[in-house]
């Protein structure tokens, strides 16, 4: 421990430092479901799934200083409203690793909040995810892939896919990752993208509720065949984009397949929704495109929008 004498005090005051031992700062992307099949409910409740999940350049920051004192680990948000209590997956994360491996000292999280709640853009998810891979690595990742993913599927569903940094497949009820082809990933990489937030929520458990009472399920044949249009080279045609949640997310807000539709007609743009909603994504090749759907979505969901234009990984 060590005592810094505070200058130009009038009486002398000591202060208790504790040394920075690790520190690291990463982007927690948002992640984006461009196909998204629920097959059914299992015996555990959870739905099982099939998705293309892909990450953007854009995201949460966040930042781990590992301190060599003992102490409370601790977490802090620019966004005031967000809870950094034992709610937040990051400090659940924290948790959990300090229950399997144990920390040095004690761990500082600091985020800067970008991913809106509530879009099915696993903004939260990916923070949790980045904690526990900050830990591991700050550890010298003690920690194999495979007890990585145990604790990421322990944090929620949508985790263990950001352990991955490229394009998956996610199956099981969100457990089971599948790299996809090279190609695809080339394919995918580096795509214009504009990520559209309107600005109202859709909670994640209300969707999968819904869903279930209408029984609104895929077959497995039809999962299997967004999978077989997603292997063949080329931009895959706009049925490709698929996701089973509009059946529920349409008819509750009726701006999303009308804005989805626009943005459809826009040339060589492939619109879709991200996960359980409310989130709009728009994949495009040509930057052109980028000013007609910034115009679309301008215009049906105004000031009240997040609009980012940024890139896949
Ligand atoms: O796993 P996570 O905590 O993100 O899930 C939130 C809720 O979403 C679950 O309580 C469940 O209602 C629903 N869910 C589901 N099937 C999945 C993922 C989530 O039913 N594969």
């Amino acid at each position: 421990m060590a005592f810094t004498l505070t200058p130009g005090a009038a009486k002398a005051t000591f202060r208790s430092m504790s040394t920075v031992v690790w520190q690291r700062r990463v982007t927690c992307p948002a992640k984006l479901n461009l196909g998204l099949w629920v097959l059914g409910k299992r015996a555990d409740g959870f739905h099982a799934l099939e998705s293309l999940v892909v990450q953007t350049e854009w995201g949460d920051e966040l930042e781990l200083c590992l301190h060599d004192e003992p102490g409370d680990d601790s977490l802090t948000c620019d966004v005031s409203e967000l809870p950094t209590d034992s709610s937040n997956l990051v400090m659940k994360a924290v948790r959990l690793f300090r229950e399997r491996h144990g920390i040095k000292g004690r761990a500082a999280f600091s985020l800067t909040k970008r991913i809106p709640w509530g879009g099915g853009l696993g903004g939260g998810s990916a923070d949790g995810a980045w904690a526990l891979r900050l830990l591991n690595e700050a550890h010298g990742h003690p920690l194999s892939p495979d007890q990585l993913l145990e604790l990421a599927a322990q944090l929620g569903s949508d985790v263990p896919l950001f352990l991955h940094d490229e394009p998956v497949w996610m199956r099981g009820r969100g457990e089971v990752i599948e790299t996809v082809s090279p190609e695809l990933v080339a394919r995918l990489s580096g795509l214009y993208v504009t990520v559209a937030h309107p600005g109202f929520p859709v909670e994640t458990p209300w969707a999968y509720k819904h869903l279930a009472a209408q029984r609104a399920y895929s077959p497995v044949e039809l999962a299997q065949a967004g999978r077989e249009a997603w292997a063949q080279p080329g931009l895959p045609p706009h049925s490709a984009l698929h996701n089973d949640f509009r059946a529920v997310v349409d008819a509750k807000y009726p701006t999303v397949p009308l804005v989805l539709a626009q943005l459809n007609a826009v040339d060589g743009v492939r619109a879709q929704m991200s996960g359980s909603g409310s989130a709009c994504v728009a994949l495009y090749e040509a930057v052109e495109a980028q000013d007609a759907v910034a115009n679309v979505l301008r215009e049906a969901w105004g000031e009240q929008a997040c609009v980012v234009q940024t890139r896949l990984r």
